[in-house]
């Protein structure tokens, strides 16, 4: 991962994992539950590396941190507010809400968009991944609900096409036809609802929106609702 793994003291890495405060630790310590080898821990100060520990007779989960590839559902928002529910952190373990850095997805999907999602607790792969200096491409399945007009392709690969509101081209964008109202389109930056935003400014709402690739990084057969680990290299291959 990102960062060389550090020597936490105990207490907080049952916080920084998601499985109690540091101030719950103590009594979780005193019960034997948290043990490097055949040695139970129980001084809440003690050092330790999270790759050394077993919890509850299990290894920390992700424990020089956490990404993975989600298949996102239609229906569920990429959100910590309990105000936007369902969020996808409904049907994600619990414990990794409870992580400190909590799990965040990298960019969002919309609640009625589906497919390939990215989920860490890294803020430097946040921020490198979505940040608008770095262009990840990013490719769509879309769906729309009129015939798509001649010469999509040539507009929105100019890089002349302004959004409404806006005043600075949408970067060139790949755009593939596969149907009357299917299309394929990778885009190398992403503005709010910016996929359904283009196609809407030219006459075709979008009724389905189905990302299959971040980066270097293909959803493939991972089912909905499914995740997988993934390391940062299958995302942006080191050149
Ligand atoms: N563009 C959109 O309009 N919605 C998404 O969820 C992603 C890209």
């Amino acid at each position: 991962m990102s960062s060389k793994p550090q020597r936490l003291r105990v207490d907080q890495l049952l916080s920084r994992f998601g499985y109690c405060s540091r101030s719950e630790a103590r009594a979780w310590l005193r019960r034997g539950r948290v043990l490097r080898g055949e040695e139970i821990l129980d001084d809440p100060s003690e050092r330790v590396l999270a790759s050394e520990v077993l919890v509850d007779d299990q290894p920390v989960e992700f424990p020089d941190g956490l990404l993975v590839a989600f298949h996102k559902p239609a229906g569920y928002t990429c959100s910590h507010d309990p105000n936007d529910r369902p969020t996808i952190f409904e049907i994600l373990p619990p414990r990794w809400t409870a992580r400190n850095p909590v799990v965040s997805p990298v960019g969002r999907l919309d609640k009625d968009a589906t497919g390939l999602l990215l989920l860490t607790d890294q803020g430097d792969l946040i921020h490198e991944w979505t940040s608008p200096r770095h262009h990840v491409p990013k490719l769509y399945e879309v769906t729309v609900d009129a015939d798509l007009p001649k010469g999509l392709e040539a507009l929105f690969a100019s890089g002349t096409l302004v959004l409404e509101g806006e005043t600075k081209p949408c970067l060139p964008a790949r755009l593939e036809i596969l149907g009357l109202r299917n299309a394929r389109i990778e885009l190398t930056e992403g503005r709010y609802h910016q996929v359904k935003r283009m196609f809407a400014s030219q006459g075709c709402p979008v009724l389905g929106l189905h990302r299959t690739r971040i980066g270097a990084l293909k959803l493939g057969d991972l089912a909905e609702g499914q995740w997988k680990p993934v390391s940062p290299d299958a995302i942006h291959p080191a050149s």
